[in-house]
């Protein structure tokens, strides 16, 4: 569904992505981990376009999405969420639910859907982002991500700065989202937050994917996560 061959990406005269090659295939879970600064977040941004691509390439199904203007590849059916949230904290929930909608009406059958992982969010419909608590932003955001009804979705640690009861209701409505059919690049620092979740998991360092494995086959490979994640086991 998305693979991406060799990417070389730079932010101005400083490469950050050197030959970076991934593949997620249609229906799955995947996970991307790695120390801070190693290029996760800028993986995701290269595939929206939102940093430009020296080298290599990021194909969505038969379409080359390098080169595409940014505002087109969220209209081929793939969602960002990126870290931190970025919603508009002076706009209301509901207008924040609204934002990558184009044109026409929300789709209600999604709205519900959004409702039914985080009631909360409907109690909330007019109240401003910003003054939600952290937990409930995070919740936006995903449910922000999900409107657009995206064939993919790519999280930038959305459990990030979380308690852990809502580390655990984030995680298993990424989970039931997947299950119900949206393909997920999951991006995360904790392995273990997301072994139970994903099918498979890339280990990125200095900004290039140096392991690819089952979290199964990562667990026991415990050299692996000692020199890439900082894990002492
Ligand atoms: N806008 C930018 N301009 C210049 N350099 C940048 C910019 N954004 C990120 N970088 C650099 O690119 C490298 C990779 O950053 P990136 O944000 O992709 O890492 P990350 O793996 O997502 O880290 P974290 O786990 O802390 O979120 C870092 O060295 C960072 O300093
Ligand atoms: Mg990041």
């Amino acid at each position: 569904m998305l693979r991406m061959e060799k990417l070389n990406c730079s932010y101005g005269e400083c490469k950050v992505l050197h030959d970076t090659s991934l593949e997620i295939k249609e229906g799955s879970l995947i996970g991307l981990i790695g120390r801070n600064g190693v290029g996760k977040t800028t993986t995701l941004k290269s595939i929206m376009g939102l940093v430009p691509h020296r080298s290599g390439s990021v194909h969505f199904y038969e379409t080359n999405l390098s080169g595409l203007p940014p505002y087109k590849i969220p209209r081929m059916g793939i969602a960002y969420m990126p870290q931190g949230r970025h919603l508009f904290p002076k706009l209301t929930v509901m207008e924040n639910l609204r934002i990558p909608v184009v044109k026409g009406e929300l789709d209600k059958e999604v709205l519900e859907e959004i409702f039914v992982y985080f009631p909360r969010l409907k109690e909330r419909l007019k109240q401003k982002a910003g003054t939600l608590s952290g937990g409930e932003q995070q919740m936006l955001a995903v449910g922000r991500a999900l409107i657009t009804k995206p064939k993919m979705m790519l999280m930038d640690e959305p459990m990030e700065g979380l308690m852990p009861l809502l580390v655990k209701l984030i995680a298993e409505t990424v989970k039931a989202i997947n299950e119900k059919g949206t393909t997920i690049l999951l991006v995360e620092q904790n392995l273990k937050t997301i072994k139970n979740m994903c099918q498979g998991i890339y280990i990125m360092e200095k900004g290039t994917v140096v392991y690819e494995g089952t979290p199964s086959e990562l667990e026991s490979a415990i050299d692996i996560q000692e020199r890439y994640l900082s894990v002492k086991v």
